[in-house]
């Protein structure tokens, strides 16, 4: 499965300057967040493949005006074509606003995801906007990686976590993947192709995003725009 995974700033490439077919190569696309929803609404038009998304700390006009025809994954298990997938968006609180977490609140949504973790037997790609405390996270509290996401790596050794946040242009020192006991972890800054292996799946499911978790709209209020800092 070819996976386009998309963050942080919009791809000239694949929006100003996108020819026809630039995107036909890919089975799966992920958005980690601080995106234009015009864009993803886009991409997912051009695209022959569907496009989940978790919302960044810049993404609050989701709620008002989400990215059309596209997947929202945040708090969520999917499964597409066999692949596993969490996604867990926002980034640690450093200001009031929506998709701001603690390091406490961001434990409690990997918590509320431990049956679907179980029941499928573990994750294979791990969705975030924020990176993993010191995997990849910066100096500065609003880029500071969450310890739950590290931990949540070394409990389940995901094959893949994809964030995004810590802009690649921020420093030449930024990597773009780092290996951490089995999980690839990616930088989505812009767009980064990866690839996983083919899983076996019934062909009923074939092309559906298969929600394990309820889909409840508002659910999220809980944790960002309560608790204030
Ligand atoms: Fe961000």
């Amino acid at each position: 499965m070819k996976i386009l995974a998309l963050s942080d700033e919009e791809c000239p490439a694949l929006w100003d300057y996108y020819t026809p077919g630039r995107l036909d190569d890919y089975n799966l696309i992920l958005a980690c967040g601080d995106l234009k929803s015009s864009y993803l609404s886009f991409v997912v038009t051009m695209a022959h493949c569907p496009v989940l998304y978790v919302p960044g700390n810049h993404d609050g006009h989701y709620e008002n005006n989400p990215p059309l025809g596209c997947d929202p994954i945040d708090d969520h298990f999917v499964v597409y074509n066999g692949v596993r997938i969490l996604g867990l968006g926002g980034c640690y609180r450093y200001r009031p606003g929506p998709h701001q977490y603690t390091n406490a609140q961001m434990r409690r949504r990997i918590r509320k995801l431990r049956l679907q973790l179980w029941l499928n037997k573990g994750v294979d790609i791990v969705v975030t906007h924020a990176a993993p405390a010191g995997l990849g996270d910066a100096e500065d509290t609003a880029h500071w990686g969450f310890q739950a996401l590290r931990d949540l790596l070394d409990k389940y050794h995901p094959q893949y976590l994809v964030h995004g946040h810590v802009h690649m242009n921020y420093g030449h020192e930024i990597p773009r993947e780092i290996e951490y006991n089995g999980t690839k972890i990616i930088n989505a800054y812009e767009r980064y192709v990866f690839e996983i292996p083919d899983r076996e799946y019934s062909l009923t499911d074939h092309g559906q995003v298969i929600y394990k978790t309820r889909y409840r709209p508002g659910y999220l209020e809980e944790y960002s725009t309560q608790g204030g800092w």
